[in-house]
């Protein structure tokens, strides 16, 4: 899949050094397709990338994305173009970026430079045969006195109108946001972009915000990162944010905000890179920088006091035969093996992980069992890749899975094989052959 093609301004040329996905990628993107598909996107451009002679190419990945299903949400902003009317009108500004003082004649450039900017996304869009609008949906307010000085016109979210965003996303309008936000008089307030990208990808539950500026990605130490967990992010900024490239930092600062409201992936992304996004998006390593959440913040191991918890959460599935009987004592002697998954401290979901003294290098996967009410959430897909971790951690090489009725959870959904007793290490091949469950092996490489 190529996305050559024309945009509101010349298109670059793919060199032979950037990387092109090719139609023979087609298959490895649609890999993607079902887990994206209906999820919302934020992409939030910088106004250099608007400048930028990629943007034509930008706005077909975006049409792409449309036509994936994935639901897309623009936000821009202005610091090139503010910049650059500044000088050309010789006004100085108070503030480029949002963040500082905003007096009267900043504002009045920077609603004309988003202005612009809006409209060379509109022409853009429409040639890629997208509907779209842009929106007074941010209600903002005066950030008012800041350590003693008037911020003036400088603006701070106060309410993002989510139900106008979704009527027009329903309707595959794509709502296009400017760093300029109202308040409730309608006086108009600067806002910073990588902030409002942040605070629309929480309201709209988005599943990623990606950033797309005139940076490679978030650069540590001179090096720029393929992907950083949000801990680690966190505690860099608060430790040591001199080891941030000071052109990240923003961005860096407004994707923990994110990825701390619910938000579950940040990319930063070169908007400027032919094929940028969509490589970012749809291959395994990606070119950018992914920020990603803690996945596993609500699995920990069980405790003692769990041990009736658990009982009850799989006495129904047991009934069923869809997981091996265990009393009250049982769990309690193999309570290490445990892990369970809570949602507002109630036990929801759990697994064991077994080792074997005879086969150290295989992992037993076992007792994976989901609430119905939350089955079909990713929950037990989360408990497996977390044991598979975990048995990994521990120097395993294969998971092992016995499953009677689930075993397709296993083969389609967590890419396990199907085995013969010949792997099951002794122990396990004599309470395999005495229980009479008959159950599939399964197996996979770690
Ligand atoms: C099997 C089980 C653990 C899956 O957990 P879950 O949280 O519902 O599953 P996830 O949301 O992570 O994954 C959903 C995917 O798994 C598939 N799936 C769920 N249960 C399945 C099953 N029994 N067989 C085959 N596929 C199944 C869904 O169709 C969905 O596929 P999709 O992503 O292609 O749409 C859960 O349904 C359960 O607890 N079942 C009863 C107990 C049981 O059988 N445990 C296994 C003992 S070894």
């Amino acid at each position: 899949m190529s996305s050559q093609g024309s945009g509101p301004v010349p298109s670059s040329t793919p060199s032979s050094a950037t990387p092109i996905i090719k139609p023979t990628d087609l298959r490895g993107i649609l890999r993607y397709v079902p887990r994206f598909q209906g999820q919302i996107f934020v992409l939030a451009l910088d106004g250099s990338v608007v400048a930028d002679e990629n943007f034509g190419n930008l706005l077909v990945d975006i049409a792409v994305l449309r036509s994936l299903g994935i639901k897309v949400v623009l936000v821009h902003g202005i610091g090139h173009q503010l910049q650059e009317l500044s000088e050309t009108r010789k006004i100085p500004i108070s503030n480029l970026d949002g963040t500082g003082i905003t007096d009267a004649a900043t504002l009045d450039l920077a609603i004309r430079a988003s202005a612009r900017v809006s409209h060379l996304i509109l022409e853009g869009l429409t040639q890629n045969a997208l509907k779209c609008a842009i929106t007074n949906a941010v209600r903002a307010l005066p950030v008012g006195i800041l350590r003693g000085v008037e911020q003036l016109f400088t603006g701070k979210v106060d309410r993002i109108d989510k139900d106008f965003l979704s009527h027009l996303i329903e309707r595959d309008i794509v709502p296009i946001i400017q760093p300029i936000g109202y308040a409730p008089e309608g006086q108009s307030l600067r806002i910073n972009s990588d902030l409002l990208a942040a605070e629309v990808g929480e309201a709209l539950g988005a599943s990623k915000v990606i950033y797309l500026g005139a940076l490679a990605g978030l650069e540590i130490n001179g090096e720029v990162q393929r992907e950083i967990p949000v801990d680690r992010l966190r505690a860099l900024l608060k430790d040591n944010p001199g080891h941030i490239a000071p052109a990240a930092l923003s961005k860096a600062q407004h994707a923990v905000r994110a990825l701390e409201t619910g938000v579950s992936r940040v990319h930063l992304v070169d908007g400027r890179t032919f094929d940028g996004l969509i490589n970012e998006i749809f291959s395994n390593e990606g070119v950018g920088t992914l920020i990603y959440a803690n996945d596993y913040q609500q699995i920990r191991k069980a405790r003692r006091a769990d041990v009736r918890h658990i009982y009850n959460l799989t006495r129904a599935a047991v009934r069923r035969e869809e997981l091996l009987h265990r009393t009250q004592t049982m769990i309690e002697k193999h309570i290490d093996q445990f892990y369970v998954f809570e949602i507002d401290e109630n036990i929801i979901a759990c697994v064991t992980l077994t080792f074997y003294a005879d086969k150290p290098q295989l992992a037993e996967i076992g007792s994976v069992y989901v609430m119905p009410f939350y089955q079909n959430r990713g929950i037990g897909r989360k408990l497996i890749e977390f044991a598979c971790l975990r048995a990994k951690e521990r120097g395993a090489t294969q998971a092992l899975a016995l499953s009677t009725q689930s075993y397709s959870f296993f083969t389609s959904v967590m890419n396990f094989e199907e085995a013969t007793t010949a792997v099951l290490p002794e122990a396990r091949l004599k309470s395999y052959a005495e229980n009479g469950r008959n159950p599939k092996v399964l197996i996979k490489a770690l």
